[in-house]
């Protein structure tokens, strides 16, 4: 079921990252606390940096704090090729601050204290802080640690100051920063089988609705672009169903009558079975209601297209005889020698005929299709023009 997409006016933070605001529904909230974990190599550091980058480029301002190993030259080193760098915004607008040695020293109480002070004196108006895992190996304790989050809070609370905690701990444990901060989101590198797929998911996001489940992503030299998965991008519909309980004939009067009607129209319906059931033979049945107005594709994957003959005979007509114009040849065609659509094919599903349905104005859908699309000189074919409802019926095979 799809969730509420009902939101409150607030002031967003938008990520700039393609695709991105459109999963957050807008970007991060001004003021919020936010988790970007995943392993290493997931793409955290450099997602986040394109974050940065894009808030500057809005005027915005960003301390940038890290308690890795890797040296701010190594970093910008490895940013540098990506399009989004703009070594203009460093350092008035992007402060990089290597905090390392302040936790060494002062703990996770000098910390919070030179995060705060800092992101005053610049204003910042985004504050990251890469490498939390590091200040969670440094607390004393579980309740050092909650507290740490607390202070940041606070911070981002008073200032309107947006903060990105960026960590590499695994996604299964949930310590209890996950459940203080405003919202968690998640890098994966998935593997499938031999192929690696890189997947971001949106695991909490206090005060906004989002497109829940894992949304592709991939690294290119313009940092990251995020591939909202299309189902829950439609979830809402951006217009009425023109159809309204519609129902289209399967060609066969009585799978009708059981379907009170036949199929909704303008809908995707999957029919299988084991060889030989009959699939093709329905498909056929199918195909046979199209008109001129709504015209059949049969898109098939088991025979080889035949060379293009757009001259050539389509399967109904009759030896010596072309095809009606508007009706592709040589692509049913193939399908037809292979199942011929006839009466006497039909007659092991009991079909009888439904009556020709008037044409209901409107756009054509596709009915069955076949492996290759009708290019240029291809024509498509339906049931009604390969043998056209008064021919008689030809032989059974
Ligand atoms: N130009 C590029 N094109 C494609 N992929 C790239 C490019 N630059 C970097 N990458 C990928 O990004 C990964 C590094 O991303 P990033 O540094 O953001 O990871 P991270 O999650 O911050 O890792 P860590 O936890 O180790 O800091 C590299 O392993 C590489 O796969
Ligand atoms: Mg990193």
């Amino acid at each position: 079921m799809s969730e509420s997409t009902v939101e409150r006016p607030q002031e967003r933070i938008p990520t700039g990252v393609p695709g991105l605001d459109i999963v957050l529904h807008g970007g991060l909230l001004r003021g919020g606390v936010y988790m970007l974990q995943g392993r290493p190599g997931a793409g955290k550091t450099i997602l986040t940096n394109q974050m940065c980058f894009h808030h500057a480029a809005q005027g915005g301002r960003v301390l940038y704090s890290t308690l890795l190993a890797e040296t701010h030259e190594r970093l910008l080193f490895n940013l540098e090729p990506l399009s989004f760098f703009d070594t203009s915004r460093i350092p008035e607008q992007i402060a990089y601050l290597s905090a390392f040695s302040t936790l060494e020293q002062g703990g996770l109480k000098g910390l919070v204290e030179v995060l705060r002070r800092e992101a005053r004196a610049r204003k910042s108006t985004l504050l990251v802080v890469d490498g939390l895992v590091t200040a969670e190996e440094s607390a004393q304790s579980k309740r050092e640690f909650k507290k740490f989050i607390h202070e940041l809070q606070i911070h981002a609370n008073l200032v309107g100051c947006t903060i990105l905690l960026l960590t590499s701990s695994s996604a299964e444990t949930v310590g209890p920063e996950h459940t203080m901060v405003d919202g968690v989101l998640e890098l994966f590198d998935n593997r499938l089988g031999r192929r690696a797929e890189r997947e971001l998911e949106v695991r909490k996001f206090r005060g906004s609705s989002y497109l829940r489940g894992g949304h592709a992503f991939q690294i290119t030299q313009d940092g990251i672009v995020v591939h909202p998965r299309i189902e829950a991008l439609l979830q809402n519909p951006s217009r009425l169903d023109p159809c309204r309980g519609e129902r289209v004939s399967t060609g066969i009067a009585q799978l009708d009558k059981m379907l009170h009607g036949g199929l909704p129209c303008a809908s995707t319906s999957v029919l299988f079975g084991p060889t030989g059931a009959g699939k093709t033979t329905f498909g056929l049945h199918f195909l046979d209601e199209s008109s001129k107005s709504e015209p059949g594709l049969l898109f098939g994957f088991y025979e080889t297209p035949p060379p293009p003959a757009p001259q050539g005979p389509c399967a109904g007509a009759r030896p010596g005889e072309e095809a009606p114009a508007g009706h592709l040849r040589h692509d049913v065609a193939l399908a037809h020698r292979a199942h011929p659509p006839s009466r006497s094919t039909a007659s092991p599903l009991g079909a009888s005929r439904s009556p020709p349905r008037p044409s209901r104005g409107h756009s054509p859908s596709s009915r069955v299709m076949r492996s290759r699309p009708p290019g240029p000189g291809a024509r498509v074919c339906s049931r009604s023009g390969a043998a056209s409802r008064e021919d008689p019926p030809r032989g059974g095979r």
